[in-house]
């Protein structure tokens, strides 16, 4: 079943009924201010960093789920309606949401009255946009009181929902004209204030949260809005709101619109006052007046689609694939610069006040936008090698804001530091910017440590070179890509953190896994040095390699599959010696796309992957799945049977087999993996899937959980751009070389051809890809070897590939 549909024109997903099985959101934002929006226009506000900065107010698991957000509630005679549905709660005669690339549309309609609400970051500006437009449809003039409101947060998201006792006494607000200043600690040392305005004269305002809702009520049903008043409320302590009253008449056909702006200004220090405790308010100002009429807003709004005509006009594809077209020309490619712009830190799942950037998923992420925004990705690499630690190993995550490491979290995930040498290598790929290599970037970012970032590339290859055990494998640490198997945790005290208790350090247990990436990545680096002439190096790194590719074919190696890992006693994991959690997905996939053992022991994995792990949204982690908990293997064997790492589709790691698929030449295969979750293809499953079917989720229950098939956590996961990678280098076969590109399709016989354009280092190409006799490569008319499109001078070059 359906809650809405596609429409690939407007590039849009229209949502058709308020009640989707959960909140379906977008994003808003990609620089510094984002938005989260659901399509009953809840969620929240920040800037840059969502917990340290955080705009407006979220309550995580609220009840009603999706209550406040922005709360517009529009008053005619008896009847209180919101053009979202929220929070009025009101059925509407009419209702869609629209959520675009960076904007959203609301459209309600309510006995004569018709509102559209459109909610937009503009870009390189530090505020939301909401063009509120009513229009009078009915024969009487309508004569309207109308309420916008936000809550605001008081900037640290986590003392917000904890520090109670410090919390109601210091919020602070300032009023002028139509505009609600939020100012809470700019009295001391915050440089930093927010605001809500409208673009009208306000009938009036209030910014005393329970003033306005009065006793016993909440965002559905505020007891000023019942009444059609303001109390006019100054906020002293408690929960500073800003609610803005308009009254507005309506001839019959006649339409309005108002802007409100949801602002967020830095002041330098020296400039925070005009009058002792009165903030300077002219960048404020500044911004008011740059998005103060329609016109204005209009031309941002049509800035904002330009700009994103743009970015995906660089990858297109048009093939008799509707559903694969739509993900890959639109939400596929979106999907990966949200991921690219919040990691995993903010959406209606991730809090946003726990983890920061990731460092192995921001080097995954990368792999997914790289060709998008290219200069934004080079500047995300030294980022992320600055956390690294001298010795090759480092800080698993950092905050976006001061992009230091987290001490909380530590080190140790001995898989980390080999990403690094996969994003770096996609970037010089894609650009063909080898300049990136000399960039001096510390360590730890400390001060005096500056080494080139081929330095730092060198020590995540020799970590994984000088940390092997007993099996010549690389050792797991306190996890590798799964957080979950924590081999030497043994943890048994409840609310523990199994990602940063390790009491045994067995110096065993190693993983199967990074075994396989070692061998992908290891090349990877050894190729690239040897580009810069560096041959020893290469050569050296190249023996490393065949050492743990020869470990990973024998003692990685079961006999039908590849084996996940030995545990600190050095007894194999997924094996079909174990009672439990006999094969798991991830070597499958990472070691068969590594070419460890061979189109042999490739076909075989695959084959016993489907056959032990596949279902009808994918491959499940591990089967069987553990049905109790088991301390020497950690944090996998606490979740229910099918649930996240123990036994779901874990979606991220699907791509790797349908990638190891592309290896073996199987387009059938590879397809139809594809298919199984890519949110297109499975948007008639929306009441069993429940979340966005323009998006991938982190996880789908496995067929040991009850709600087989119900995704969870969706927009921030690696699947975004592992699935990118996978259906436009895998099946598409369109992949970015250091000499040109390359065009090796791997389509299904369902497929006859394709054409796609790509902006490759400033050329663009056409590709055609069609089955026929005469195999083989056609550029600019003529006849090239193999695979490879060799560096174009453009501005266009066409490209013609028979299969
Ligand atoms: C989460 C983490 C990611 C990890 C995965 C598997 O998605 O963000 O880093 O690899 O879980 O445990
Ligand atoms: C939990 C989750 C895992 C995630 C980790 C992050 O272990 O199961 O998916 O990566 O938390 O800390």
């Amino acid at each position: 079943m359906r809650y809405g549909y596609f429409d690939d024109g407007a590039r849009e997903y229209v949502i058709t009924r308020p009640d989707t099985p959960l909140p379906w959101i977008n994003y808003l934002g990609n620089q510094g201010f984002f938005s989260l929006i659901s399509n009953t226009c809840g969620g929240y506000a920040f800037y840059r960093d969502a917990k340290l900065r955080r705009i407006t107010r979220f309550r995580y698991n609220n009840v009603p789920h999706d209550d406040g957000g922005r709360c517009f509630y529009i008053c005619d005679g008896d009847v209180t309606w919101s053009p979202a549905f929220l929070p009025a709660k009101t059925p509407l005669d009419t209702y869609r949401c629209r959520h675009g690339l960076g904007y959203t549309v609301f459209e309600g309609e309510k006995q004569g009255v018709k509102a559209e609400l459109t909610v937009m970051v503009p870009m390189g500006a530090a505020c939301e946009l909401q063009k509120l437009t009513l229009t009078n449809i009915s024969d009487e003039k309508k004569q309207l009181t109308v309420y916008g409101a936000v809550e605001w947060c008081l900037w640290n998201a986590v003392d917000d929902s904890t520090n109670f006792q410090r919390n109601w006494n210091i919020g602070e607000v300032e009023i002028e004209g139509s505009t609600v200043y939020h100012k809470t600690e700019y009295r001391e040392r915050r440089d930093h204030y927010a605001f809500y305005s409208v673009n009208a004269p306000v009938a009036g305002f209030d910014t005393d949260r329970d003033t306005f809702l009065g006793r016993f009520r909440g965002w559905s049903d505020p007891q000023a809005v019942e009444q059609r008043i303001s109390y006019n409320s100054k906020a002293s302590g408690w929960a500073p709101i800003a609610a803005l009253r308009l009254d507005v008449s309506l001839a019959p056909g006649e339409s309005r619109s108002f802007l409100y702006r949801l602002g967020y200004v830095e002041t330098p220090r020296e400039e925070k006052f005009s009058a002792p405790g009165v903030i300077h308010k002219t960048r404020a100002h500044a911004l008011l007046s740059a998005y103060d009429t329609v016109e204005q807003y209009d031309k941002a709004l049509n800035e904002l689609k330009a700009y994103w005509t743009g970015l995906l006009g660089r990858f297109t594809v048009k093939s008799s694939e509707e559903k694969l077209d739509r993900m890959v020309n639109i939400w596929n490619q979106y999907q990966c610069m949200v991921t690219f712009n919040m990691s995993r830190s903010a959406s209606y799942y991730e809090s946003g006040m726990g983890r920061g950037m990731g460092f192995r998923d921001s080097c995954q992420d990368l792999l997914g936008f790289v060709h998008l925004i290219p200069e934004r990705a080079r500047e995300r690499i030294i980022d992320i090698a600055s956390i690294q630690f001298p010795d090759g190993s480092t800080y698993h995550q950092y905050q976006p804001l001061d992009k230091r490491g987290n001490a909380d979290v530590g080190s140790g995930f001995n898989d980390d530091p080999l990403w690094l040498v996969a994003c770096t290598t996609a970037y010089i790929r894609e650009t063909g910017d080898f300049t990136i290599l000399d960039e001096l970037t510390p360590f730890n970012n400390e001060k005096g440590t500056e080494a080139p970032l081929l330095e730092h590339l060198r020590r995540s290859v020799n970590y994984t070179v000088t940390h092997r055990g007993p099996h010549g494998l690389p050792l797991i640490g306190r996890a590798d890509w799964n957080d979950c198997l924590n081999l030497n945790c043994f943890s048994n005290t409840p609310g523990e953190s199994f990602q940063t208790c390790s009491n045994f350090e067995s110096g065993k247990a190693e993983s199967v896994f990074i075994a396989g990436m070692f061998v992908k990545y290891g090349k990877e680096y050894a190729e690239l040095v040897d580009r810069l002439g560096l041959r020893d190096e290469a050569k050296t790194v190249l023996a490393a390699v065949e050492e743990v590719e020869t470990a990973a074919r024998t003692a990685g190696w079961d006999g039908e599959w590849f084996r996940r890992a030995y545990d600190a006693f050095e007894r194999p994991i997924g094996s079909k010696e174990n009672d439990e959690g006999q094969i798991f997905i991830e070597p499958q996939g990472f070691c068969v796309l590594a070419g460890i053992g061979g189109r042999e022991y490739g076909v075989k994995a695959l084959a016993s992957a489907q056959k032990h792990l596949g279902n009808d949204y994918g491959l499940e982690v591990l089967h069987p799945c553990y049905t109790a908990y088991r301390d020497y293997l950690g944090e996998i064997s606490s979740y229910p049977p099918g649930y996240k790492e123990n036994g779901s589709v874990f979606c991220h790691n699907n791509p790797w087999v349908t990638l190891a698929y592309c290896t073996l030449g199987d387009g059938n295969g590879a397809f139809d993996l594809y298919t199984r979750n890519a949110p297109a293809y499975i948007e008639d499953k929306s009441d069993i899937h429940r979340t966005e079917p323009y998006c991938y989720s982190q996880t789908i229950a496995g067929r040991d959980a009850q709600n087989y098939g119900e995704a969870k956590n969706s927009w921030l996961t690696g699947t975004a751009a592992w699935s990118f990678v996978a259906v436009s280098q895998g099946i598409l076969g369109i992949r970015p070389d250091y000499d040109g590109l390359r065009v090796h399709p791997c389509l299904p016989d369902s497929m006859d051809g394709f054409t796609a354009s790509r902006i490759f280092r400033g050329v663009r190409y056409g590709i055609t890809v069609r089955r026929g006799e005469k195999k083989g490569l056609v550029v600019d008319g003529k006849p090239a070897v193999g695979d490879l499109v060799p560096l174009s001078a453009g501005p266009v070059c066409t490209v013609t590939v028979t299969i």
